[in-house]
């Protein structure tokens, strides 16, 4: 793809880069996003009964069953050419700081280190009455849809993901919002800036000075505001930067 001539330039000059994913970064993984139509996990099911506290406290067995089909999905695939671009990218700045709103891990299996995951990890699973930490090896070793929690005689496993109306997990809003402020270039990539607080981060960036740059097929409410708006793919657009810095553009 044509990139505008001088979007390598300010990348090979930035300092800090800070990077904002969202369900679009996965997609060319094969894992469904959130709002797209048709394919939108939304667009199937209703949040509310899947995706609160609430919702787990009518019907653990319903919550659990559709979060373990999601674990069994997201096990099954790898990340693509533009999880890696991004790792490559990291050797271009003095710093990188990769906050992502997905649960998938897909960044860190391709080698990207400190990743913040601002909505938590599917893979994990808590006590939904203390919120600690529960092993895997109790989760395959304990029957139940949902297992019982080892931590509390009325807690249950629930998934280690932030769901509508929790909290972020602590420290990662804060590191995430002040990575905005501090960085040169903030990516958006793969989200529809609908969720806050995730949302609002490209925007403060921009308000501290710095170069936004979107990637995403479709236009967001971020598109008009950002200093590049990409509309290519995920992997389409970091592959074709991470060409223009190898050759040295
Ligand atoms: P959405 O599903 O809202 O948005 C996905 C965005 O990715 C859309 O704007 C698409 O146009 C874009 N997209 C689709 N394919 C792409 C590709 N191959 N490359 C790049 N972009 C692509 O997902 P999020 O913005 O991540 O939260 O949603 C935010 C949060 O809402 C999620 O973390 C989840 C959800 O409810 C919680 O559950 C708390």
């Amino acid at each position: 793809m044509k990139l505008p001539t001088d979007l390598v330039p300010a990348i090979r000059n930035a300092g800090k880069i800070l990077v904002l994913t969202g369900a679009g970064m996965s997609a060319e993984s094969g894992v469904p996003t959130f709002r797209d139509a048709q394919t939108g996990l939304w667009a199937k099911y209703r949040p509310e009964e899947l995706a609160t506290p609430e919702a787990f406290a009518r019907n653990p067995q319903v919550v659990w069953d559709w979060y373990d089909q999601r674990r069994k999905n997201i096990a099954a695939v790898k990340p693509h050419a533009g999880h890696f671009a991004l790792v490559d990218m990291e050797q271009y700045c003095n710093s990188m700081l990769l906050v992502t709103q997905n649960v998938d891990s897909l960044h860190q299996q391709a080698g990207s280190r400190g990743v913040i995951e601002l909505h938590g990890n599917i893979m994990h699973s808590i006590c939904s009455r203390t919120g600690k930490p529960i092993d895997n090896d109790w989760i395959d070793s304990n029957p139940g849809r949902p297992p019982a929690s080892p931590h509390h005689p009325l807690g249950q496993a629930r998934p280690g993901v932030v769901w509508f109306g929790e909290q972020l997990p602590a420290g990662a809003l804060e590191q995430a919002m002040k990575a905005a402020h501090d960085c040169d270039i903030c990516f958006s990539i793969g989200t529809s800036t609908l969720v806050q607080p995730a949302a609002s981060l490209p925007f403060a960036a921009l308000n501290a000075g710095a170069v936004v740059i979107e990637i995403n097929p479709a236009p967001t409410s971020l598109s008009s505001m950002a200093n590049f708006s990409l509309q290519a793919t995920a992997a389409e657009a970091l592959t074709a930067i991470m060409d223009g810095l190898a050759d040295g553009k």
